[in-house]
């Protein structure tokens, strides 16, 4: 299993260029279950959690071909097999994505259940009952999601919380039904709009993507398009972290700070300076960060997938502050890790006090979730002495190169085997 070795103490600074939306991307490679006319898209990262996907659209009968350094084109013509199966849709929760394109283009979907994660039980009920509000019939059985449905119909369906793959699966199906369907309390995020945007690309009516009713006219046939992925927010965040962090001076390209306003808020606040342009972003670290307290909530508010980057920065900030996390009951694995580093942090159920320290000291850690990974990245960086990051398989699901980029920006990060 691949381990990353950080020598810490360097600044980051020089440029480097953002990739595609992990979060934009999945949901839109099973947009291409809806039609039988190929699919374009481009600015499409290469992350271990796109290759699954496409591995698990293939065995449906979905034809890829690769377009170019970043490209792909999606042919679902000969989709023929309407079936995630356990082995496939293990690895990866954002599987269930393909149960509302399937059913509503074959009538049928057989789709395993996720199950839990590291960092909570992540149930799928609001998905299922959404599609159950349509008109499917739907029962589970031996870890499966067997749905039935001969056209689903328009409903108004109000989901219990802001749930973000449930509202792009319901957004997905209701785009083929009889109807018109309301989706009340549905997620804003910026990667809802993107999927969205793609959808009317290929022929959809959506309006109201971004706030939290979306309306879908249902029509009788989605055909092809081409679409670019959104720059990924979450990868963005995390390298202004990793400069901050590190006392740096980097220049971001090929993203915007338009979907990050909470972010660059607390970055300010801790003392750090931005400069935004229309595709990128330049920050300069303080000589001293500052801690800044946030609380996690649904978009617009702090991400929860930024969490634990933070966690990271607050370490080695002067004073105190509260992290409160809302939307996963399990989030605060890398805490732990953190602390073997010299950081020092106390967790009280959802919330952490992280008291800021002059110094880490590296260490081995383990990586345990994606964002948990890339905390401990961060801590890497900053830490005296050498980090050792071990299963970094987690990090490959999410960022894409990193130890390129982050050598780029004159880190000493090196890939062991
Ligand atoms: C998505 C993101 C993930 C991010 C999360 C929250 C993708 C592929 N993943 O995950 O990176 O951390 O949003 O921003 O886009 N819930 C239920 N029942 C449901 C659905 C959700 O109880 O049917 C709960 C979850 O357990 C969680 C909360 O609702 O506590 C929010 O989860 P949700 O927004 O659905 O997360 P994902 O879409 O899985």
């Amino acid at each position: 299993m691949d381990k990353l070795l950080i020598q810490g103490g360097t600044p980051l600074a020089g440029e480097v260029a953002i990739s595609g939306a992990k979060n934009a991307a999945l949901p839109i490679l099973c947009a291409s279950l809806l039609s039988s006319e190929p699919l374009q898209l481009s600015n499409v990262p290469h992350l271990n959690d796109i290759s699954t996907m496409l591995r698990l659209i293939a065995q449906m009968g979905v034809e890829v071909t690769l377009d170019g350094a970043d490209g792909l084109v999606l042919d679902s013509r000969g989709l023929n097999n309407p079936l995630a199966p356990y082995d496939m849709v293990k690895t990866m929760r954002a599987s269930i994505l393909v149960l509302g394109p399937l059913l509503a283009r074959c009538g049928e979907a057989k789709v395993s259940l996720p199950g839990g994660c590291a960092i909570g039980a992540r149930p799928v009920d609001q998905h299922i009952r959404g599609l159950q509000a349509m008109g499917a019939e739907i029962h589970v059985e031996q870890g499966y999601v067997h749905a039935k449905a001969k056209r689903l119909k328009g409903a108004r369906i109000v989901t219990d919380m802001v749930t973000v793959t449930g509202t792009e699966n319901l957004m997905m199906a209701a785009v083929l039904a009889d109807g018109e369907t309301i989706i009340e309390n549905a997620a804003r995020e910026p990667e809802v709009v993107d999927l969205a945007n793609c959808l009317v690309a290929m022929g959809a009516q959506i309006s109201g993507a971004g706030t939290d009713v979306i309306r879908i006219r249902g029509v009788e046939r989605l055909h092809g398009a081409a679409h670019p992925i959104m720059p990924d927010r979450i990868e963005t965040g995390t390298y202004l972290c990793a400069a901050a962090a590190t006392g740096g001076n980097i220049r971001l390209v090929k993203t915007s700070a338009a979907y990050l306003d909470s972010v660059v808020d607390k970055l300010l606040d801790a003392g750090c300076e931005i400069a935004t342009e229309r595709d990128a972003i330049t920050l300069k670290a303080p000589r001293k960060l500052k801690a800044v307290s946030l609380r996690t909530a649904p978009y617009p508010a702090f991400p929860t997938d930024m969490q634990a980057q933070f966690m990271a920065i607050n370490c080695v900030a002067d004073g105190a502050a509260v992290i409160r996390e809302t939307i996963f009951e399990n989030r605060f694995m890398h805490a732990v890790e953190l602390i073997r580093l010299g950081a020092d942090i106390k967790i009280d159920a959802n919330n952490a006090v992280v008291t800021g320290v002059p110094r880490l000291d590296g260490a081995t850690v383990m990586a345990t979730d994606l964002r948990a990974s890339a905390s401990l990245v961060i801590a890497g960086l900053v830490a005296q002495g050498e980090t050792l990051i071990e299963r970094i398989y987690h990090l490959d699901r999410g960022y894409e190169r990193i130890e390129e980029k982050l050598s780029r920006l004159g880190a000493r990060v090196k890939r062991v085997h």
